[in-house]
């Protein structure tokens, strides 16, 4: 391999960064957060890699979720509960549709650095730079707030170590108790205005639920029961952050980038020549790169090749996002090439990111018929090029958040402004988020598995 380090990135051409004033405190505080202990262990994220070796073979289903951005203001347990709480209740509504194990990945614990597509946002003829993410900047229109801050690198480190306990004591203490999860999940579907539509699928889980305790298979005995293993992931854009939680493996020899499981690199900075996947291609964590509608069959393979040239299952996820309108054209061809130069990755499908429109009330929105749209033509897809649909990436929140229009309760363009409450894309709220589960669950029996 030809020479890296976890600096060798900074030879390279990088987009979508801040520019920081006080260099020499930017120094002081990478110095700083490198001496800090990692936020995870090289270990977990091998156990990542070979569950998402498993999704890659046909055997397994990704589902990976959370904020757009998350903030240091809506920091709380609260918020970190419930959306752990909904991608448990997610995930057990996917493992019964699809009928089979569902790696759980969080976009939680580091997921602060928002890539912008301009430098400069402008109101009233005043122009100050754009927010890049709790991380870099703050949200509020002032010069002030929108001065690119280093030590906001060491608050995030915080906020994410905070996350992570959180959610390690959520997995591991009871919170994913699969009985726990399916009480929640049947007064989901009670109070649902759809409720006749999902009540069957609901009812089949309890019973299989209490069909197992009957054979003596109870939280008590069995800690599959009990327990969960919930991995996390962030877009690694900022890479003074990333260099500085990135750690060479006492029991391997190998780099990895401790500042959570897995990373990905988003769709505006994947260029072949740049910064970002000179960092990737060092790093030994399972990752992910974003793949847009622009994308052509010869780049994928390139970009394949860059990052995961041993051709490891598990090693990289291609996180498609082209649009409900885009996808029949553009990934049937991407699929076909792929396979048909025998590349191992996982597909998963981000319907977020090509769907978002501008409401008339002027908030960006996304429609839950389009990201429904998206993801069942990426099944489709996959079913017809004889391909594992793998996984899905939400921007989703456990809250009643009113960003995305559409779903059982029928928000529309005017209700966007009774709780629009995220810092940067919109969001499923918990009730969007469940719908699409058990609709998804439905047509999963038939499509996962090729
Ligand atoms: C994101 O996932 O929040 C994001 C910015 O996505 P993309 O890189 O696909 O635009
Ligand atoms: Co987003």
């Amino acid at each position: 391999m030809k020479h890296w380090s976890p600096l060798s990135w900074r030879d390279y051409p990088i987009l979508q960064q801040p520019k920081y004033q006080d260099e020499s405190a930017l120094h002081q505080v990478e110095e700083q957060l490198t001496s800090f202990p990692p936020l995870v262990f090289a270990e977990e994220t091998r156990d990542l890699f070979k569950l998402l070796g498993d999704v890659a073979n046909g055997n397994a289903f990704l589902l990976q979720g959370g904020d757009c951005a998350e903030s240091f203001n809506d920091f709380s347990a609260t918020n970190i509960r419930d959306t752990f709480k909904v991608l448990m209740q997610m995930a057990v509504v996917l493992t019964f549709g699809g009928k089979q194990p569902i790696v759980k990945v969080a976009r939680m614990a580091g997921q602060f650095a928002k890539p912008r597509s301009a430098d400069f946002e402008t109101i009233n003829g005043i122009a100050l730079p754009s927010y890049r993410g709790d991380i870099v900047n703050a949200i509020d229109f002032t010069a002030e707030a929108r001065e690119p801050q280093p030590e906001r690198l060491l608050k995030a480190y915080h906020h994410a170590a905070a996350t992570l306990n959180l959610l390690r004591a959520f997995a591991q203490g009871g919170l994913a108790d699969l009985h726990q999860v399916n009480r929640w999940n049947m007064s989901f579907v009670a109070a649902n205005p759809l409720k006749d539509r999902y009540q069957m699928l609901a009812s089949k889980i309890e019973e299989a639920l209490k069909f197992m305790e009957v054979c003596g298979i109870t939280s008590e005995n069995s800690p599959m029961i009990k327990e969960t293993q919930l991995f996390t992931s962030h877009e690694a854009l900022l890479l003074n952050y990333e260099q500085a939680l990135t750690r060479r493996d006492h029991l391997t020899g190998d780099w990895y980038d401790c500042s959570a499981h897995m990373l990905w690199i988003g769709e505006r900075t994947r260029q072949l020549d740049h910064a970002h996947i000179e960092f990737f291609r060092g790093i030994k964590n399972p990752i992910g790169v974003k793949v847009g509608p622009t994308m052509e069959p010869d780049e994928l393979i390139k970009l394949i090749d860059a990052l995961n040239p041993e051709n490891e299952a598990g090693r990289l996820t291609l996180i498609t996002r082209m649009g409900a309108d885009l996808l029949e054209q553009n990934l049937p061809k991407l699929v076909r090439k792929v396979q048909a130069e025998g590349r191992k990755v996982v597909w998963s499908s981000d319907p977020m990111h090509g769907n978002t429109v501008k409401a008339s009330s002027g908030y960006k929105t996304r429609n839950f018929e389009s990201i429904l749209r998206e993801i069942r033509q990426f099944f489709a897809v996959h079913k017809a090029e004889g391909s594992h649909a793998g996984g899905i990436h939400l921007e989703m929140t456990g809250q009643h958040v009113t960003e995305c229009t559409g779903g059982a309760y029928g928000l529309s363009d005017e209700d966007l402004s009774t709780r629009y409450r995220t810092q940067c894309d919109p969001r499923l709220n918990a009730d969007q988020v469940l719908e699409m589960a058990f609709l998804l669950a439905d047509s999963m029996k038939d499509a996962v598995k090729v």
